[in-house]
């Protein structure tokens, strides 16, 4: 055992940060904080992968392989692989959170990096297993929720004896997905062929399989508008498919700043209950924020105010997720003195506007309001609302996961492309917890 101080100086004598070491070692930059202080020794696991990370530094030191980690070179946008936030005792308590025997359990399919897991998780249900086509998105899964089974990839072509052998160790007691609905149209004339047009049946086939008492599809809003090929409501159409397998639905639109999510975020959530299950049918409950909720809603501000103030091609030495986008001079120049909630098409003078598009886009957020609609784009200046309310430049990857409330210590794993994508397409956590502790309370 070394005392706080002792490993502080000897940290100090490799060169290394107190953050950047704590990552080298696995372990949370509060445990190395900690110890140095001498406020807490940690428990076994982390002493051990500190003091094996600080030999292995001190070596590294001694025989002159060692390279202190450089800082991002503000500016470059050019894609990298996310250096996990390897948080051992973080990643064993997703392992054992809501993992009590008697615990409800959750599957979730078309499971993205775990936006949904997560707010099931959060609700204390235990994440069996998923379903998930994108490597990216399976690794970040894995990292999140190691103790979960992953039971296929395309989920039109999974291996029932996988789900079998689950179903015999464990009941699940919910499935849930979001399967994709691009194939449909608003006019009902788009690719009768499309096989994204089926993705819901590949849902319902493996409800049918796993018997879930609940079975939960969520969607993007316009789902509710999209005509099949012969022009029924599409929702109408997974309704019946529904009741055709044992469940009765309820349809609920929801707006997530409505549940605490600091986010305007419009979605669908068809809620089924198994009609040979004691459990009623079952709705999104009540608004918890807002008008007639019982907190206010909840900002821009309110997520993100304690992040470093980066602008642009800046980058936070701390938070490897929390760096600025480097935006071109002309882009700056059009938006340095844009207000909140204005777009630079709104500038007077023609030479400040973009040559053309939306005033939607080049826009600026509010600091007092939630933010809008987080999608894949956060990080493109020139997409939709990205622009942040004081500082010149888009959004950062911390940013768009804290407004879509993912913990700090959840881990992306992939290039940023990929990363932008899984947060901009998940279900936001605290909103999927707000119902899934509706579900736990059903199920008793
Ligand atoms: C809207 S995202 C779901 C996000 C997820 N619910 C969350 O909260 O993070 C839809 C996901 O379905 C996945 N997907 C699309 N087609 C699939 C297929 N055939 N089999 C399995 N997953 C698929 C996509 O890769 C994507 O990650």
């Amino acid at each position: 055992m070394i005392s706080g101080q002792d490993l502080r100086s000897r940290r100090l004598d490799v060169g290394i940060s107190q953050f950047q070491f704590a990552r080298q070692a696995g372990v949370s930059s509060a445990v190395v904080s900690a110890w140095e202080l001498d406020k807490a020794y940690p428990k076994p696991p982390a002493e051990r992968a500190v003091l094996t990370a600080l030999s292995a530094l001190e070596a590294a030191k001694r025989e002159g392989t060692y390279a202190a980690p450089r800082k991002r070179s503000s500016g470059s946008t050019r894609a990298r692989r996310v250096t996990p936030v390897n948080d051992p005792a973080s990643v064993a308590r997703r392992a054992v959170a809501g993992a009590g025997s008697g615990d409800p359990t959750v599957l979730t399919a078309f499971s993205g990096c775990g936006g949904m897991a997560e707010g099931f998780r959060m609700a204390g249900f235990s994440v069996e297993g998923y379903i998930e086509v994108v490597p990216e998105a399976r690794a970040t899964f894995d990292r999140n929720f190691p103790g979960a089974r992953c039971l296929g990839e395309d989920i039109r072509a999974i291996d029932e004896a996988r789900v079998k052998d689950l179903l015999a160790q464990v009941d699940i007691d919910v499935l849930a997905g979001g399967p994709p609905c691009q194939g449909f149209s608003l006019a009902g004339r788009r690719d009768r062929d499309d096989p994204r047009n089926h993705l819901f049946r590949n849902l319902l086939q493996l409800a049918e399989l796993v018997k879930p008492k609940v079975l939960v599809m969520e969607n993007v809003r316009l789902l509710l508008s999209m005509k099949d090929p012969d022009g029924g409501m599409v929702v109408d159409r997974i309704l019946g498919e529904m009741a055709a397998c044992g469940y009765d639905a309820s349809v609920n639109t929801v707006n997530a700043q409505d549940y605490g999510v600091p986010q305007f975020r419009e979605r669908v959530f068809i809620v089924a209950t198994r009609r040979d299950s004691s459990i009623g049918p079952l709705r999104f409950p009540p608004k918890t924020h807002g008008v007639n909720g019982v907190a206010p809603l909840r900002t821009f501000r309110d997520a993100t105010v304690d992040l470093a103030p980066l602008e642009s091609g800046q980058a936070c030495e701390t938070d490897p997720l929390h760096w600025a986008v480097e935006h071109p001079e002309h882009v700056l120049r059009w938006l340095r003195d844009v207000p909140e909630g204005m777009s630079a098409h709104d500038n007077e003078d023609p030479a400040m506007r973009p040559s053309s598009g939306y005033n939607t886009t080049y826009k600026r957020l509010r600091w007092d309001e939630p933010a809008s609609t987080v999608g894949t784009t956060f990080g493109m200046i020139s997409a939709s609302r990205n622009v942040h309310p004081k500082h010149t430049r888009s959004l950062t990857v911390r940013e768009a996961a804290r407004l879509q409330t993912f913990p700090d210590d959840y881990v992306f794993e992939g290039k940023w492309g990929a990363v932008r994508t899984m947060i901009g397409n998940a279900v936001p956590p605290q909103l999927a917890s707000v119902l899934a502790g509706e579900i736990k309370k059903a199920l008793g």
